[in-house]
């Protein structure tokens, strides 16, 4: 009955019920909503939409529908969620920055959806380590290191992995509402007092106009800060990778790059990883710039490489990650430069055709059972306003085969712009508060 009873409500337009929605959230998760009822609510959500209340309502009631993290810890605890780009690894230079400035970083990730990647996969293409772990692991990482970047356990959101997985065979995905509450339902189940959110906006990202970003950034700082979380977001560029890397191995590579103090190997990537932290210590009172210095000196320092290499070893990675991490990287066989076919300035990538040419070299999974190599990728990417003459490097392709390699060079061609004059948009476009 209540299941059928939401779903009229939507069917109506009629403002939705907490106690039958709390109630279906619930069946979510224990199985007693049928798929055809989550089917039925899913395409009324999109279509008819919750309003900022029943979004806040759906948020808590799947955010409840398994297990709440609680914490005592002395420092505040506190994260970060992306919505997905490409050559973006500012989790894995940011959780440990946080943690060496005193903060704690319980950080539940996913793996690559799309053309996008995933932390969970990155993580994963450190050998030995084992990121889908138990709550009590959680909590001793998260208490020794100050943070761990690791994979949901089955208990937190159930109700979300449920819909979740109707939703992606619905064409139910692209709703704002539920996006809103898929991704704050899984992090805010994290039991976080702050969340700085970057919502990505660019053709690398599933935003793609500033209109878009900026909706979904303010429904999910509205609805975290309704349902208690101080939260607040930036709007940033993906027009191009954030990192000169992409694919699994080679953007912890590069992440590990600037955890040694290389900002040059990967300036932008740096630079978000800075106010992306400095904003998330700043919801817990502390002055941005003051935060952003300490952020910056947790990472030339060589602080926050120490508590990665900490956090890795505690997962099951080799112990001593910092000092000898391009040994533990995997290789792939080929790898070849991908060359510009004509003089210019590269004035444009196409940042999905870039994510798909690394998602067919087998970085990231076709089809959910997928195996992803980790080794394959883009590495030396060149940053839009580049000038270049025919012939020479755009990209390095590291694939598995020869004809992986070749195919992921036309691909890369296909995907860049070759123009004249070039002013990109700022790193960081918005703020929402
Ligand atoms: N990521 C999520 O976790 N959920 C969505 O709905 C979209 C992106």
């Amino acid at each position: 009955m209540g299941a059928r009873a939401v779903n009229a409500r939507l069917r109506r337009g009629d403002p939705v019920d907490p106690d039958e929605l709390r109630a279906f959230a619930k069946g979510l998760a224990d199985g007693s909503v049928s798929d055809a009822q989550a089917g039925a609510f899913a395409m009324g959500v999109c279509l008819r939409g919750l309003g900022e209340e029943g979004r806040v309502i759906l948020t808590e009631a799947m955010r409840d529908s398994g297990d709440v993290l609680r914490w005592d810890l002395p420092g505040p605890v506190i994260d970060k969620h992306s919505t997905g780009g490409l050559g973006d690894c500012v989790s894995l230079v940011l959780a440990p920055a946080l943690a060496a400035c005193g903060a704690f970083v319980p950080m539940i990730s996913g793996r690559g959806l799309g053309h996008t990647g995933g932390t969970l996969d990155k993580m994963e293409a450190i050998p030995g380590v084992s990121a889908q772990i138990s709550e009590e692991k959680l909590r001793q990482v998260v208490g020794e290191v100050g943070c761990a970047v690791v994979g949901a356990t089955g208990r937190i959101a159930p109700a979300d992995r449920r819909l979740y997985a109707v939703r992606d065979v619905t064409g139910t995905v692209e709703s704002v509402d539920l996006i809103t509450a898929s991704i704050l339902s899984k992090k805010l189940a994290a039991g976080l007092e702050a969340l700085v959110l970057d919502v990505k906006c660019g053709s690398g990202a599933f935003m793609k106009s500033g209109d878009e970003a900026l909706a979904l950034a303010r429904s999910l700082v509205t609805t975290a800060n309704g349902a208690g979380c101080r939260t607040a977001a930036l709007i940033t560029d993906m027009d191009e990778p954030l990192a000169p890397a992409l694919g699994n191995a080679l953007e912890v590579g590069i992440s590990m790059e600037v955890l040694s103090g290389n900002r040059d190997a990967a300036p932008r990537l740096h630079d978000l990883t800075v106010a992306l932290a400095a904003r998330a210590l700043a919801l817990t009172g502390e002055d941005e710039d003051a935060a952003a210095a300490r952020v910056s000196d947790a990472i030339a320092s060589g602080a926050a490489m120490e508590r990665f290499a900490r956090m890795v070893a505690l997962l099951g990675g080799p112990p001593d990650m910092d000092a000898d991490w391009r040994a533990h990287l995997k290789r792939a066989p080929v790898v070849g430069d991908v060359v510009a076919p004509a003089d210019g300035v590269l004035t444009a990538w196409d940042g999905e055709a870039l994510g798909l040419a690394v998602v067919a070299m087998g970085g990231g999974r076709q089809v959910e059972t997928d195996r992803i190599d980790p080794a394959v990728g883009l590495s030396d990417v060149r940053p839009l306003g580049t000038r270049v003459a025919r012939g020479e490097p755009v990209a390095t392709a590291h694939a598995a085969d020869e004809a992986s390699a070749e195919a992921a060079a036309q691909a890369v061609q296909r995907a860049l712009t070759l123009g004249e004059g070039f002013a990109g948009p700022d790193l960081v476009i918005g703020r929402v508060e």
